[in-house]
């Protein structure tokens, strides 16, 4: 139960002995890694701050968002994702920046649930949700991702520091339930000494609501949140306190590859989860690629590079010679940061969250 699947290590080894750029016969990576989950960022603004993803003092006025025309088109998108559908990719999330700030962002669904049978999904700050809930759902999304980091709206103001209030958040949740994306997840990533306290009344408002909250470890993505191992709180840690409070038992994962680690209160009341980057890596089983909002592919989080696609969209390649680049991206793919960071890879130069996508 809960086991994360470890593939065996003969088999990985083989793998990793292909030559460079050489893509297995399976479509794995060369630790024996499927692509299964695209992540699509549609932009690199958001409205909100937070201090651990877009802090103020570097993306001010000053901060050089990328053009208009520097951004894949909702076509380019489409065909990729229809390309990557075709690679055996079974999820796409469409993140950001904010998503929603994107013009017309529905129209996108529309022609990304055009492709056929899969699972369309968008992570958001709930900022834009009550406006745009019901036509989301109706241009063919599936479920959503909220992000909210606290009930407390002194706390939570600080946090996304653009003194967006809670309750606004809570208005765009309703929005979405009563729009049926569901199941609806709750992201809050915990800092301690920020928001910490706020986990048990957190939880046992979500379990009211019947939403997924999920808690996740406070990540080092890019090269400005100033992280530090201390500011985070284990996964085992909030399970603990939760569970002294509302008894929790662990649930098996719905499949292979799921980030959160799933729990359930044992009265069965619902359902929470945790994202345990820092203290228990799930690289082994990673089967997500991202795109950035200029249309370059990465095979990782914690990045520093990624690989252009957008000149072979605007250039005249085909489709099938897209796709093979795109196999042979994924078949040289090692990655394995989350198994590997320590406070000096943290220091490393990586692309931002909130332009590769979460
Ligand atoms: P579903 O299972 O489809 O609901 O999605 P998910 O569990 O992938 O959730 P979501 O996309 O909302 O991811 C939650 C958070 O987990 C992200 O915002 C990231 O903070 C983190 N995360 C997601 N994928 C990865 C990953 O590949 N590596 C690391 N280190 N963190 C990830
Ligand atoms: N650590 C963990 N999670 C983060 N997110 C953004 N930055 C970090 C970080 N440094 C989360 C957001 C959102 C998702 C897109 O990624 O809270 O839920
Ligand atoms: Fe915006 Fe999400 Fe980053 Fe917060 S975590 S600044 S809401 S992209
Ligand atoms: Fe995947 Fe990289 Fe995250 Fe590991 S650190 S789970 S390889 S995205």
């Amino acid at each position: 139960m809960n086991q994360r699947i470890v593939i065996p290590i003969a088999d990985a080894r083989t793998r990793l002995a292909l030559p460079e750029g050489e893509p297995a016969a399976d479509g794995s990576d060369r630790r024996g890694r499927r692509l299964r989950d695209l992540r699509i960022s549609v932009t690199d603004r958001c409205n909100f701050r937070c201090t651990y993803c877009m802090p103020k003092e570097i993306f001010d006025s000053n901060y050089a968002f990328l053009p208009q025309a520097d951004l894949l088109s909702f076509e380019e998108i489409t065909r990729l994702a229809r390309i990557f559908h075709a690679r055996g990719v079974e999820k796409v999330r469409i993140t950001g920046g904010e998503p929603l700030l994107r013009r017309h962002i529905e129209r996108l669904i529309e022609m990304l649930a055009g492709i056929g049978t899969l699972d369309l999904t968008l992570t958001t700050n709930g900022s834009l949700l009550s406006k745009k809930a019901r036509a989301l759902k109706s241009a063919g999304l599936n479920r959503i991702t909220v992000s909210l980091d606290s009930l407390d709206d002194a706390t939570f103001r600080a946090m996304n520091d653009a003194d967006y209030p809670v309750a606004r958040v809570l208005e765009g949740i309703d929005a979405a339930a009563t729009a049926g994306l569901a199941p609806i997840k709750v992201n809050m990533v915990v800092k301690r000494g920020v928001n910490d306290h706020h986990i048990v009344p957190m939880a046992r408002h979500f379990r009211a609501a019947g939403h997924i909250l999920r808690f996740i470890e406070f990540m080092d993505v890019g090269s400005t949140n100033g992280w530090r191992m201390n500011d985070v709180v284990p996964s085992a840690e909030v399970v603990a306190r939760i569970s002294a409070d509302m008894p929790l038992v662990p649930v098996d994962r719905h499949y292979s590859g799921e980030v959160a680690e799933r729990w359930r209160y044992a009265d069965g009341s619902g359902e929470i989860g945790v994202i345990s980057s820092v203290t228990q890596a799930f690289c082994s089983d990673c089967t997500r690629a991202r795109i950035s909002t200029e249309g370059k592919l990465y095979t990782c989080l914690f990045a520093n590079a990624g690989h252009d696609l957008r000149s072979m969209l605007r250039d005249g390649t085909s489709d099938e010679v897209i796709s093979h680049r795109i196999a042979q991206v994924w078949g040289s793919r090692t990655d394995n940061y989350s198994e590997i960071r320590t406070e000096a890879t943290a220091r490393e130069r990586k692309v931002e969250m909130s332009y590769i996508g979460g």
